[in-house]
């Protein structure tokens, strides 16, 4: 259809559109106001994270960036599961309530009991004036157009872009982080559009060809450490929504307590390779899978290819960037294999079942 712009689906459109994506949303963005909430962020007494799907998955990278970057007490948690902290919550508190339709109900009613127990609430989302941003005390806003597929692809990377701004600029006014720093992050996601241009290139054909062999498959784990970790997340959410694998996603680390159990000859086995600080660990993880005939899938920024480009069965390389960048560069080869993967199989990956793109029943 005209809307698809000569695409066969929706969801491959999106994918391709995250660069333009990107780059709007980095035009939008007012830094001053962004300063504004940093500054509120720091300052807060407790801050509270809260989202579903997807846009969990980039509160869980706005979570990690502000315990471990800004050094502030950040809890983030599954909308439907804000009764938890409705005791914990006081004036002083600041809520982030992310969700790209700005109507999923659970992400509603999380931030109207948050605002009735003092809390300030700060919207993230791409449609404006939306129930959530309109019922919160600040909103922020994805520039990343209207999402037609049902899985959520630019709309996250966008929100990423987003929250990393947003928790470096709360690491610089909590002390977590000094200004060279800083700039060095806001410079890197400004470079964003471009590496994601990049990465859609390079790895488009190499996804394809182990799509051919995850069609096969129906069960897949996706494994990583550190930032990674949610990115991993969000790449087995995508595999499940619209190709049907049941893959699911745990902290490298963990896979020994239980998860390796499963671990047969090609079983695949999907990493994320982020963080510097975690390389040895997680290599050791990858043999361990690989003892096992696993069927290992790695990617990697260019830089750790000399270490662990020999470790995987298959690697899919994408551009170099510190891991602030490398959780919307490697978000990229995961929602094209969850893509190719669909297609393969034979199922339209626009119109997954069981699915709405909104959910407004609790
Ligand atoms: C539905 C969609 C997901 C989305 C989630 C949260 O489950 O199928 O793709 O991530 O809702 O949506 P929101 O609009 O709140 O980000």
């Amino acid at each position: 259809s005209a809307g698809k712009e000569g695409y066969p689906h929706f969801m491959l459109k999106e994918i391709h559109e995250q660069p333009r994506a990107l780059r709007e949303t980095w035009a939008g963005l007012d830094m001053d106001y962004v300063s504004k909430l940093g500054k509120a962020i720091a300052e807060a007494r407790r801050v509270f994270i809260t989202a579903s799907g997807t846009s969990y998955h980039a509160g869980l990278i706005l979570d990690y960036l502000l315990v471990s970057l800004a050094g502030l007490d950040a809890h983030a948690f599954n909308s439907s599961e804000y009764r938890k902290y409705i005791k914990l919550v006081k004036e002083g508190d600041i809520l982030i309530a992310i969700s790209q339709s700005g109507e999923t109900i659970d992400t509603l009613m999380a931030t109207r009991v948050f605002r009735e127990r003092g809390a300030k609430v700060l919207a993230v989302s791409n449609v404006v004036d939306s129930t959530i941003p309109r019922e919160s005390d600040y909103q922020l806003y994805t520039n990343a157009g209207p999402e037609i597929g049902v899985a959520a692809t630019k709309t996250f990377t966008t929100q990423l872009m987003i929250l990393t701004a947003l928790a470096a600029n709360a690491a610089l006014h909590s002390g977590g982080m000094g200004k060279e720093a800083y700039s060095l992050v806001l410079n890197e996601l400004e470079q964003a559009p471009d590496l994601v241009n990049t990465t859609i290139i390079n790895v488009e054909a190499r996804v394809r060809h182990i799509a051919g062999k995850l069609a096969v498959k129906t069960n897949a784990y996706y494994l990583s450490r550190g930032i990674g970790l949610p990115i991993a997340m969000e790449g087995a959410l995508k595999m499940k929504e619209v190709a049907y694998v049941h893959a699911e996603a745990y902290p490298a680390g963990e896979s020994k307590h239980g998860p390796i159990a499963l671990v047969n000859q090609e079983f695949p086995v999907v990493f994320t390779v982020t963080d510097d600080d975690y390389l040895d660990p997680l290599e050791g993880n990858v043999m361990e899978m690989t003892a096992r005939g696993a069927y290992t899938i790695g990617i990697l920024p260019s830089r750790h290819y000399a270490k662990l480009g020999k470790v995987f069965t298959e690697v899919i390389q994408t551009p170099d960037a510190s891991p602030y960048l490398l959780t919307i560069i490697q978000s990229i080869p995961l929602q094209l294999l969850a893509y190719h993967t669909a297609v393969l199989r034979g199922y339209d990956p626009d119109k997954p079942r069981n699915l709405a793109k909104t959910v407004t029943v609790e």
